[in-house]
């Protein structure tokens, strides 16, 4: 796990897009697993800047969304599709049957989980995974004491991530879903490449148990230390609970791998 300590949330934002942008041109048929919040709405900006200014073209990827709230359809501006369609996939020139959101609303959702890992595996499996962390230590809609084996299913939200994510849904966590379908950890530590980005101090915390503290199906983001190839971005503000921070930097200032990125 190698974990890179930028100063501010911005920055790191721009280093996260950079590493897409780099793998997608490397790759074009690259399948991405892709995730929302807040935290992302810089990452998918500055991808849709490098497409408008750099031509950074996105007609071959393929999209696997990490999650969406169940009993909320794909055109409610609720929902991860919508958020998706926003803030990325109308601003670049990806093909929209290319991309893909677990759907909400489908009658059968256990039958919707099933097609959902078919096609993740249809496509080859996916290179290179971007995630989010929730306050409560969630990867998707990975709750605490999520089966570090388990694959795309439905899951009972907790009270705090319904408190998180009320910001969409008028500042009600009442109104937030109770439930919503999540890839598995099981299906993320699949993803060849694992690219997580967390900025803030409402971070802090829970990134340091999440990347020093054991590896627990109550955090189900310490499963990422498991994981042969995952790199976690981060601003100072969140580092500060870091007890390798200086070590991180150590290591991005002085390994030929980053100096491209210095
Ligand atoms: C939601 C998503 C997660 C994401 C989290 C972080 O809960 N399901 O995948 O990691 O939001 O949100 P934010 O970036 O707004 O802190």
């Amino acid at each position: 796990m190698q974990i890179i300590i930028r100063p501010t949330s911005e920055i790191a934002a721009l280093l996260t897009a950079r590493l897409i942008a780099e793998a997608l041109t490397a790759k074009p048929d690259l399948v991405l697993g892709l995730a929302t919040g807040r935290t992302m709405e810089r990452v998918y900006a500055d991808l849709a800047r490098r497409h408008l200014d750099h031509g950074l073209d996105f007609s071959s990827c393929r999209t696997f969304n990490l999650d969406e709230y169940v009993g909320i359809a794909p055109e409610d501006p609720n929902s991860y599709r919508h958020y998706m369609n926003r803030h990325l996939f109308e601003r670049v020139n990806i093909d929209l049957r290319n991309t893909h959101v677990p759907n909400g609303v489908a009658s059968d959702l256990a039958a919707e989980c099933a097609r959902y890992e078919r096609a993740i595996l249809a496509c080859g499996g996916i290179d290179l995974q971007l995630l989010g962390i929730g306050t409560d230590g969630h990867i998707g809609f990975n709750e605490p004491l999520a089966s570090l084996r388990s694959r795309t299913r439905v899951e009972i939200l907790t009270s705090a991530t319904r408190r998180q994510n009320a910001g969409m849904f008028s500042g009600d966590p009442e109104r937030v879903p109770p439930c919503a379908l999540t890839m598995g950890v099981g299906t993320i530590l699949d993803s060849r490449r694992c690219l997580m980005l967390a900025t803030g101090s409402e971070k802090t915390d829970i990134l340091a148990k999440a990347v020093e503290g054991p590896i627990t199906a109550m955090i189900p983001a310490s499963a990422l230390q498991m994981h042969p190839d995952s790199t976690i971005i981060v601003d100072e503000t969140a580092a500060t609970g870091l007890r390798g921070a200086d070590y991180c930097r150590t290591i991005f200032n002085t390994a030929p791998a980053w100096a491209a990125y210095r």
